[in-house]
């Protein structure tokens, strides 16, 4: 008699580090229900896409990829095709899901543990789309499964959802309300993925700062990251996003004081000019900003401070566009991830009238990036000819002869070496800085810190 083939499974992930951490879970998840993971989409008898809504590019990437599975579909009737995240969140996204009769399971962010009982559902062919999400989180679900992670580093979500309603964001309506997870379902993560070998880890929150907020003992961020700092075997804590409203002096000095989290904070100051961060229900102004910036450099030696940035923003003018320019010199991030608004269903900028054309958001973008990229160019010059702390975490894609890896501010360096030394931490000498990554050699005979 044949032998039941295994299944296999693929996952396609798009958006932030949030989803990348689901994903560990959802593969965790249907690697339990006795799938493996394929090699190629041919080999695939369920694939999986976690989904993103941030922006409407990043929901066009996914119909995309839908049109192209819907034709290797044909040849394959029965591969299952699900699709959880942030777009499952919607009522517009679903509908338009069930017209297109693509996707077999459709699933939210609030309920990946149910995705193998919706996935049994599925096969046993009774409904299609089987469709379930919940409007609003549950409480917090431990011990889920996850995917082993196979690099050195790792993502530890140390809450959930959002409060802050930002004007234009569409995140609060998909990730519901912020809530924390216990501080000894934290530590236990970071220690067991430390057994595994993992050797950084980045604890991830929309608003990490407000970490805590809702839990019974009286704990902050600056207190987990003291707590997660004690763990033997970490190399690096990392930790995204630090709303600036919620930077406290308390939480710098944590920063400072403790010797295996990065100098590296990601503040995102998102606009330049006053009106438009109040339009943006921030909750900052931009000389609050500015003084955040002196504490933490003041505080904090070597840091690097990098942000995310919105142009076009509904109302936005050019002298408003001007201040942001303004604020970028005068802050100098070190990096920043630039944005073109764009209109949310639900948000309440979306329904703002003076909505600035894509041409002017197109233009703007470029003269913010000019602008923008000189300044990280001219920080990574800096580091010319001097010595930075690497960690390896992989042989280069494209030249298995080189390596890469980051300093302690988020830098990508690449630089010539074998692949035992992945997982290493190194000193690697700066030859050549370019604006999004700084070329470097092992010094001769030595480097290796650990
Ligand atoms: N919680 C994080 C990240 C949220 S999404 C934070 O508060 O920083 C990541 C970034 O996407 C945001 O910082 C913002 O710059 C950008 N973004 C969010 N909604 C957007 C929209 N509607 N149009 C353009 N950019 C957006
Ligand atoms: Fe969105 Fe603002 Fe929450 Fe970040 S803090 S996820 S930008 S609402
Ligand atoms: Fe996108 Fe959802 Fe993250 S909208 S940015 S995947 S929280």
């Amino acid at each position: 008699m044949k032998e039941k083939a295994v299944k296999k499974y693929l996952t396609l992930t798009y958006g932030c580090q949030m989803n990348e951490r689901d994903t560990a879970t959802i593969a965790g998840l249907v690697e339990r229900s006795g799938y493996q993971e394929a090699s190629s989409f041919e080999e695939a008898d369920l694939i999986v896409l976690n989904t993103c809504s941030v922006r409407h590019s990043a929901e066009n990437k996914v119909y995309g990829k839908l049109g192209e599975l819907k034709r290797f579909k044909q040849d394959k009737p029965d591969m299952l095709i699900a699709l959880g995240g942030c777009m499952a969140q919607l009522d517009e996204v679903r509908d338009k899901l069930k017209k297109m009769g693509i996707v077999d399971v459709v699933f939210g962010t609030h309920n990946l543990h149910e995705l193998p009982y919706l996935l049994e559902k599925a096969e046993a062919g009774l409904e299609r789309p089987v469709i379930d999400v919940w409007a609003e989180a549950g409480g917090i679900v431990e011990n889920l499964p996850a995917r082993r992670p196979g690099g050195i580093s790792a993502f530890v979500n140390i809450m959930f959802g959002c409060n802050n309603f930002c004007s234009y964001c569409i995140v609060p309506h998909t990730r519901g309300r912020e809530r924390s997870r216990h501080p000894d379902d934290i530590l236990a993560e970071v220690e067991g993925l430390v057994e595994q070998g993992v050797k950084e880890v980045t604890l991830l929150g929309q608003n990490v700062n407000s970490y805590g907020r809702g839990l019974e003992s009286k704990l902050d961020f600056a207190d987990l990251l003291r707590m997660v700092n004690q763990i033997d075997g970490l190399y690096r804590i990392r930790f995204t996003t630090s709303h600036p409203r919620d930077l406290s002096d308390k939480l710098i000095q944590a920063i400072a004081d403790c010797s295996r989290v990065c100098e590296h904070v990601h503040a995102p100051l998102q606009a330049g000019s006053n009106r438009i961060l109040q339009a943006m229900n921030r909750g900052y102004t931009c000389e609050e900003y500015l003084r955040l910036v002196r504490q933490m450099r003041a505080t904090i030696p070597g840091v690097a401070i990098t942000s995310d940035l919105i142009v076009g923003f509904p109302g936005e003018s050019e002298e408003d566009f001007r201040a942001t320019l303004a604020m970028v010199e005068k802050v100098r991030f070190d990096s920043a991830f630039t944005f073109m608004y764009s209109p949310r269903t639900g948000t309440r900028a979306a329904d703002l009238k003076e909505q600035v054309p894509l041409e002017i958001k197109k233009e703007r973008l470029l003269r913010l990036n000019e602008v923008q990229y000189q300044i990280a160019r001219e920080a990574n010059r800096q580091l010319e000819n001097q010595a930075v702390e690497v960690l390896v975490e992989g042989q280069s894609k494209t030249d298995s002869e080189r390596l890469t890896g980051r300093t302690r501010t988020n830098r990508i360096v690449v630089f010539e070496g074998g692949k035992h030394l992945v997982g290493k931490l190194l000193q690697v000498v700066v030859r050549e800085a370019r604006t999004f990554t700084l070329y470097g050699e092992l010094p001769k005979g030595e480097g290796a810190l650990r």
